[in-house]
């Protein structure tokens, strides 16, 4: 242990053990150089994580055998078929064998990558996260979900593949852009929403919110990924209540491919995607006053505005959505704060709705009507 700034938790999920506070890495060291130690070990990340933190894998580096540092691209440019191919080619080129290591380090970008890449090269091997955004260190990095996107679906080649070990230090979150963190906590409020009322009112009380993030945010952090292994544990593979983490996805998927890939942060897309889920839970018995308050505390978190986009792009990027079933798209939707349901809802009522939601995303259902 590293001293007194220590205040670290850490969880077993599965096959993954994880790490997550100030003082992570410290505390993980010793597991992560035994894990790596004399192999071969590639690290994923991007030229400013490099730059930034990189300094911090030092005494890794010493333990490995061999140690490469493949740079990709920043943001949602890493996740492309063409990045993946220079991955598994760089790797088959460096002699990769079967008991190899590979590092994400970085936001969930790279850990989405890097996992598909660990996924599929020789049918798998091992890898770990260690992640430095607030989106990837409260949920992306949990769970095991690894993908990359074409150009006309997101997320729509992955695998399920999990991390050995997730350390996700917050002590590197100190160099994130503030509209990063804010786009981050967005998952973290969704989630509230759809499971736990407390949690929801604890992002209420604190103010430091729009200001990204700070030291007083750490236990808010810790929780709501503390939250996310327990979803997880329930229902690793996505066949019950873990679907509910999907909510404001289902818009925000098709918002995101729609704008074009990092024209909006994946967050601010979930925003919409949310605002939207809202307008047909309001219509379904929501309580205007849960509404309202999910509302105010989105508005806090500052999204830029949405661009102008296509309905009618939007509707067919949603059914190709991965959730697609036969007979209409099951939508995550609140019934209370704090309680989301799976709801069927027909292509007429998204289609009649949507042209209005693009034009005032913030109004409520009653006003639209
Ligand atoms: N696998 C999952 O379960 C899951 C869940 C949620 C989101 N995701 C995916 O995560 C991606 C979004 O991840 P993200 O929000 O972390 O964005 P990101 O990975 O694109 O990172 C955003 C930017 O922040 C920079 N950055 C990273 N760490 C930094 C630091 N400590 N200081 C300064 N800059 C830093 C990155 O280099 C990048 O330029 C999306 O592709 C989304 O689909 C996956
Ligand atoms: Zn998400």
């Amino acid at each position: 242990l590293t001293g007194a700034r220590v205040s670290v938790r850490s969880f077993e999920l599965g096959s993954s053990r994880i790490w997550i506070g100030e003082g992570a890495f410290g505390a993980s060291e010793a597991w992560l150089a035994e894990w790596l130690e004399g192999r071969s070990v590639f690290v994923v990340t991007t030229p400013r994580v490099r730059l930034l933190h990189g300094g911090a894998l030092g005494p890794l580096r010493q333990r490995a055998r061999r140690w490469s540092v493949l740079e990709v691209p920043e943001g949602e440019a890493a996740k492309s078929v063409a990045v993946a191919t220079a991955l598994w080619e760089r790797l088959v080129g460096e002699g990769v064998k079967r008991d190899s290591r590979l590092i994400g380090f970085g936001g969930g970008s790279v850990g989405d990558l890097g996992g598909f890449v660990a996924a599929t090269i020789l049918r798998g091997i091992e890898f770990s996260l260690l992640p430095t955004t607030l989106l990837a260190q409260v949920d992306a990095s949990i769970g095991g979900k690894t993908a990359i996107d074409l150009p006309a679906a997101k997320n729509s080649v992955g695998a399920f593949h999990s991390p050995r070990f997730v350390v996700s230090d917050t002590a590197w979150l100190a160099t994130l852009d503030p509209a990063e963190a804010r786009a981050g906590w967005v998952e973290a409020v969704k989630k509230a929403v759809a499971f736990d009322r407390p949690l929801f009112e604890r992002f209420q009380g604190s103010a430091a919110l729009a200001q990204g993030f700070d030291g007083s945010l750490v236990p808010l952090l810790v929780d709501s990924a503390a939250h996310k292994i327990e979803v997880v544990r329930a229902d690793p593979f996505e066949g019950g209540e873990r679907r509910l983490l999907n909510l404001g996805h289902t818009l925000g998927h098709a918002i995101e491919t729609a704008a074009g890939y990092g024209r909006l942060r994946h967050g601010e897309c979930v925003v919409y995607g949310l605002l939207f889920a809202l307008q047909l839970a309001e219509a379904r018995g929501l309580p205007p006053a849960d509404a309202a308050a999910v509302r105010d505390l989105l508005a806090r978190l500052q999204p830029p505005a949405l661009p102008r986009l296509d309905a009618a792009e939007l509707m067919l990027l949603m059914a190709r959505d991965k959730k697609a079933l036969e007979s209409g798209l099951p939508w995550v939707l609140p019934c209370r704060l704090g309680r989301a349901e799976l709801e069927v809802v027909s292509h007429s009522e998204v289609e009649e709705r949507l042209p209005r939601f693009l034009k005032a995303p913030w109004e409520s259902a009653s006003a639209t009507l």
